[in-house]
C-alpha cells in the first residue's frame, strides 16, 4: 500500500512478551493488578525493576526484586529483572516490543505522555500500552503507602502481605520512622 505513512505498522503484531518497568519501592496491589491484567494479554511479563542510585529508595534493588519474586513465585509467566540505563535498550535486550504501564488518574497523564513519546522517539518499534488499574487502587502509589505506614496507618489490602511484613521490619530498624 502506498498511501500509508508507516506501512510496517499495518502488519499485525502477535506479541507474547511484555515488559512492565517501574521503581517498585515497594510494589503495591496497584502494580500487582496491572501485572495480572497484563497476563490476560501476554504469555510472559518481565517485571523490570529500575536500579537507580540517583533515586533514594527505602528498599534495595535486591529487596524490591525479592518481594516481587515471592508474590509471583507460583506464576512462571512472570520474570523479575533489574535494569538501568535506557528502558528501550532493556526492552530490546528482552526481545520484546511492548511496554505495559498503569494509568491511574489524569495527574499521571502528562508524565506518561512525555515518557511514552520520548521512548517512541528513541525506538519507534516499541509500543507502550496503558492499562487502568482497578478503581480500588486508583489513588495508590508506593510513596503514599510508605507515608501512611510510617505514620501508623493501615496499608492492609493495599500491598501484598510480604510488603507489609518488610515495611514493619523497616519500621523496627528505624528506617521508616513514625511521625516523619
Ligand atoms: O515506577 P516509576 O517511577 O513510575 O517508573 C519509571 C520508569 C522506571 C519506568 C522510568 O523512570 C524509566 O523508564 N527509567 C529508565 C530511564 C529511561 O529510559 N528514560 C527515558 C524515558 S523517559
Amino acid at each position: 500500500m502506498t498511501n500509508l505513512v508507516e506501512p510496517e505498522r499495518d502488519v499485525p503484531w502477535m506479541e507474547k512478551i511484555a515488559v512492565y518497568p517501574g521503581f517498585f519501592d515497594p510494589i503495591t496491589n496497584g502494580h500487582v493488578d496491572i501485572i495480572l491484567r497484563g497476563l490476560r494479554l501476554f504469555d510472559q511479563i518481565v517485571v523490570a525493576v529500575l536500579k537507580n542510585p540517583k533515586k533514594q529508595a527505602l528498599f534495595s534493588t535486591k529487596d524490591r526484586m525479592a518481594m516481587i519474586q515471592e508474590i509471583f513465585a507460583h506464576q512462571p509467566a512472570i520474570e523479575v529483572k533489574a535494569f538501568d540505563g535506557l528502558l528501550v535498550d532493556f526492552v530490546r535486550r528482552q526481545k520484546a516490543r511492548i511496554v505495559i504501564r498503569g494509568l491511574r488518574a489524569v495527574s499521571d497523564f502528562e508524565y506518561e505522555l512525555q515518557m511514552a513519546l520520548m521512548n517512541r522517539q528513541l525506538d519507534p518499534e516499541i509500543e507502550i500500552l496503558y492499562m487502568m488499574p482497578s478503581v480500588n487502587y486508583s489513588f495508590l502509589n508506593s510513596g503514599v503507602v510508605k507515608e501512611v505506614f510510617s505514620l501508623g496507618g493501615s496499608v492492609a489490602g493495599l500491598v501484598p502481605k510480604i510488603v507489609e511484613r518488610k515495611l514493619r521490619e523497616k519500621l523496627k530498624q528505624g528506617r521508616l520512622s513514625v511521625g516523619k
